[in-house]
């Protein structure tokens, strides 16, 4: 964002004093639509020659954005105005797609061309598939994601001019569209079973699990009750404004590389376990813990300060409350192991069991560590058949739709610029080269 970019002006201002010298600024406050006021540093080096130091960005806002609103004391989670718990349960993940990447909910007309648009981009290019046979077939999924998408500009010359704006939607439509076929083509892959082709009768979240357990043995049947949780999973995890793989992809996106490698960029970012890998760390742990008698032992070894083991699936950077996305998944939890008849799935009842004990102990309390999203999904995703290793994978493919569209957003910014964040250096000051011979 340029400089010189003066809108969300309020006409309040902070003041900053130089303490030694005695020299004051007044930095304008900028308001939003909801949440904090943010003071405008962006001309506070070349006013007072300090740089800002925020290291994690707890207090840093990195850019203007119209898509997600999320108040971490409140626990609420809005998309373009949306509240989080409406959207997953009264609408679908193609709506919540078309209002992330467009603004607003889309008209019935609106619905049935972007729906057909999607179905129209789901194949992939079949020469794609020899990426997959360089990989061994016990690569992580994530290797393989962040490989195959990237891959994918090296397909699609035709839509990556990204100031075109005709160009920009269609590889935003290829990427939502596509990522489904290759993170199912990835589940085959590690599992040495053919690969299953799309098919356009079936909605995203049936279409998605078609190719996953379909066989060529056998078909697969959709149970609605899978394809409403597996569709709510996407839309719950469809954007979460500026965490890091989001801003990742703004960065990468920010230097003007092509929208599928500042994809595959963000997929690298999300596949960390204190992002998106927490998924995956939840369902270990529970199988570490192993029974509901050693829950205090567990719960000890993550308040010690000196045993790196944290609670996964508990805490969040910006939710200091219940995250919103947990309470609608644990509801679609019980509905799933009903369902499938798993009514006493022991690593559910010590799941539940660790968020009783954590929900009332002191450490959690005190520090506001409640369930994340995470917690929930990796429960249900294990019941649906799914292997560990592929739920960041599923994370990764609902979070394309916002990831697209911050990094749409960010490229129609009039004043885009290339973000480059400054450092604190505590390296050595200047010092002459010795040459080896005179070292000690
Ligand atoms: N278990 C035990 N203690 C924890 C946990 C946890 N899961 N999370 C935070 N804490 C403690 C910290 O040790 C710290 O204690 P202190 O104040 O005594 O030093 C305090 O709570 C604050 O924690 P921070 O590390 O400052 O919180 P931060 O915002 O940096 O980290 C994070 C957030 C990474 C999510 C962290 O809570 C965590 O590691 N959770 C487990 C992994 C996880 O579930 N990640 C998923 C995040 S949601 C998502 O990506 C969809």
């Amino acid at each position: 964002m340029s400089d010189k970019d003066t809108s969300n002006q309020t006409g309040k201002t902070f003041t900053l004093t130089n303490d030694q010298t005695g020299e004051s600024w007044q930095l304008p406050v900028l308001d939003g639509t909801c949440g904090p006021s943010v003071i405008d540093v962006r001309k506070l080096y070349a006013q007072t020659g300090h740089f800002t130091f925020d290291p994690s960005f707890t207090s840093t806002g990195s850019c203007k954005s119209r898509i997600t609103y999320i108040d971490g004391e409140e626990g609420i989670l809005m998309h373009r105005g949306y509240d989080i718990a409406e959207l997953a349960s009264k609408s679908n993940f193609i709506e919540v797609a078309y209002l992330l990447l467009y603004g607003d909910l889309p008209s019935q007309s609106e619905y049935n061309e972007f729906e057909h648009n999607i179905k129209y981009h789901t194949m992939v290019h079949e020469q794609l598939i020899n990426f997959f046979k360089g990989f061994r077939r016990d690569a992580h999924p994530m290797a393989i994601m962040c490989g195959v998408i990237g891959g994918l500009s090296a397909f699609y010359h035709d839509s990556l001019d990204i100031w075109d704006p005709r160009q920009r939607e269609i590889s935003a439509h290829r990427l939502i569209a596509k990522i489904p076929t290759i993170a199912a083509m990835t589940y085959k892959y590690s599992l040495g079973q053919p690969f299953v082709y799309p098919r356009n009768d079936m909605s995203y979240a049936e279409n998605f699990l078609h190719m996953c357990f379909s066989v060529p043995a056998e078909e697969y049947k959709p149970n609605p009750i899978l394809t409403k949780a597996m569709d709510r999973i996407f839309i719950l995890h469809a954007d979460h404004e500026q965490n890091a793989s989001t801003s990742t992809v703004r960065l990468s996106g920010s230097s003007q590389a092509n929208p599928f490698a500042c994809i595959a960029s963000g997929i690298a970012s999300l596949w960390g376990p204190s992002h998106g890998g927490a998924n995956q760390a939840v369902l270990e742990m529970l199988h570490e813990i192993g029974s509901k008698d050693r829950i205090p032992e567990f719960l000890e070894k993550a308040k010690d300060k000196n045993d790196p083991f944290r609670l996964m699936g508990f805490g969040h950077r910006v939710y200091k409350n219940y995250d919103p996305r947990a309470s609608v998944l644990k509801e679609s939890c019980h509905e799933v192991l009903e369902d499938l008849g798993i009514t006493d799935d022991p690593l559910l009842e010590m799941a539940m069991e660790l968020e009783r004990i954590a929900l009332e102990d002191e450490y959690f309390v005190e520090r506001k560590l409640f369930p994340n999203v995470d917690f929930y999904s990796g429960i249900i995703l294990k019941a649906m058949g799914f292997n560990t290793e592929m739920f960041t994978v599923l994370f990764a493919l609902a979070r394309t739709v916002g990831w697209t569209s911050q990094w749409k957003e960010m490229i129609e910014e009039p004043s885009l610029r290339i973000g480059r964040p400054r450092q604190l250096y505590t390296g050595p000051a200047k010092r002459p080269y010795v040459s080896i011979n005179d070292r000690d």
